[in-house]
């Protein structure tokens, strides 16, 4: 590990000088974009951060007081295992790709601008959400995840870089170009153009958004493709700390609303009620489906044939890892009735991993369930049916209820505001959204944490304003 260099790595950039000084190009852009576009009022205070500073599972994470602007972004992949195959698809068993193969290119390239892009993409949206913090313990948390995600970006960076040539250098100057929610320059997935500018948007994008990373990540963790998969299982192991953030984060928001639910109006004492946090995660949740892609889909067929994007835990839980001839029952939209149809299984697979990603949300649902049965009460939080609110694939057109009926154009309408957030209910939220920066001091909408970071207290000072 080269931890003390410019660009700190594992991959002997120092060997090969023309990717170090394509890098090393691309780097004050990086920086300058991040004091641009990275948190807004915050670039000169100390933050005590995890920085990577090894990717063996044991000692990964160093915790220290950091400005953001010197935290150590570098490029980290998981070592390589000798004698590498391809797991899955039509050249299963083969050695796996050290180099891009010619036929796959394009493919490639996109799903790594189109990862790389959801980097920068999050820190844009989540720009002033420091300014409201609820707690220093959440303001340290939502700066790790952001300087997380700015070294997400360097992982995507580093593979446009040294196995896409002159491309790969344009990708990676547009990955700084285009802006979160910018008419002109959007980012490419419509959930990273959403505004995230309160806490509880902030906890939900953790949840759904974060965890649709994981999914993709873990998919292209199992690529044929060695040094993306190398790059992924590093990623995943910061990536789980963002969902962490996201999962409790609302489940602290929940036992606060249960407490106030005993008290009174929730709204009177300054909480934000159920029915309010629903609605955030029905939007998020159903932007987030949207992230899988369609789901019928020639692309999932493509890339698992070329053996570049698996299945989530393709080699634990699967046995055959051909796929040739099995189907996907799915239900479909056809003459404005819902049907099932018999789907070849590799065009199914983004809503295979789809499936993962719901089972997975659900044990978050019944997480916050417990806090409300162990409160006392019979209230309880639900996912939206996949077919809600949909913007992408086969539901995408269709109207919806929540329940994942068919329903008109008309009736949606005139049923949304039970469903989503309506303004009234962003600038009621927005209206809580008061900074709390004393140590140990909590914002009255969310309880505290049941542990602070790394050992310390909840009371520990994790920015020095
Ligand atoms: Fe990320
Ligand atoms: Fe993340």
């Amino acid at each position: 590990m080269n931890l003390y260099e410019r660009i700190p790595n594992n991959v002997n950039l120092n060997e090969d000088k023309k990717l170090q000084r394509a890098l090393e190009k691309w780097l004050p852009n990086y920086l300058d974009w991040w004091q641009e576009m990275g948190p807004d009022g915050f670039q000169t205070k100390d933050v005590y951060l995890r920085t990577a500073i090894s990717v063996e599972p044991d000692g990964w994470a160093n915790f220290d007081y950091v400005k953001m602007p010197y935290y150590r972004w570098g490029i980290f992949l998981k070592p390589a295992a000798p004698g590498a195959t391809i797991g899955f698809g039509d050249n299963l068993g083969q050695p796996a790709y050290q180099e891009v193969p010619g036929e796959f290119r394009n493919s490639l390239r996109r799903i790594i601008v189109t990862q790389g892009d959801t980097e920068p993409a999050s820190v844009e949206q989540q720009r002033e959400l420091g300014k409201t913090c609820p707690s220093l313990y959440d303001l340290r948390n939502l700066f790790q995840v952001n300087v997380e995600e700015g070294r997400h970006l360097w992982a995507m960076v580093y593979l446009l870089q040294r196995y896409f040539g002159r491309d790969g250098r344009d990708e990676a100057d547009a990955l700084l170009e285009r802006r979160s929610g910018n008419p002109d320059k959007p980012r490419i997935l419509e959930a990273f153009n959403q505004p995230c500018d309160d806490w509880l948007n902030f906890f939900c994008f953790t949840m759904f958004t974060d965890r649709d990373g994981k999914y993709q990540l873990s998919a292209l963790a199992e690529s044929g493709f060695e040094p993306l998969a190398r790059t992924c299982q590093f990623m995943l192991t910061e990536e789980a700390h963002h969902m962490f953030v996201g999962d409790t984060g609302i489940n602290r928001v929940v036992k606060r609303t249960a407490q106030l639910m005993k008290e009174g109006d929730v709204r009177e004492l300054g909480g934000i009620p159920l029915d309010r946090i629903q609605k955030h995660v029905n939007f998020w949740f159903s932007y987030s489906l949207d992230l899988f892609g369609g789901e019928i889909s020639s692309n999932s067929a493509d890339f698992f044939a070329a053996g570049l994007k698996g299945r989530y835990k393709e080699q634990e839980q699967y046995e055959d890892h051909v796929v040739a001839d099995q189907n996907f029952t799915m239900t479909v939209v056809e003459e404005g009735q819902a049907k099932t149809r018999e789907v070849p299984m590799r065009n199914a697979l983004n809503e295979v991993l789809r499936g993962e990603y719901v089972r997975d949300c659900e044990k978050g649902l019944a997480r916050w369930n417990k806090t409300l049965t162990e409160a006392g009460l019979s209230e309880r939080l639900y996912l939206p049916n996949p077919r809600f609110h949909r913007h992408v694939g086969e539901y995408s057109g269709h109207t919806f209820d929540i329940q994942g009926n068919l329903v008109s154009a008309e009736e949606f309408e005139l049923r949304k505001a039970d469903w989503l957030p309506t303004l009234e209910d962003r600038e009621y939220v927005r209206s809580l959204m008061k900074p709390v920066t004393e140590p140990g001091k909590i914002a009255g909408w969310i309880a505290p944490p049941a542990a602070g970071v790394k050992g310390k207290p909840f009371e520990f000072e994790y920015v020095r304003l």
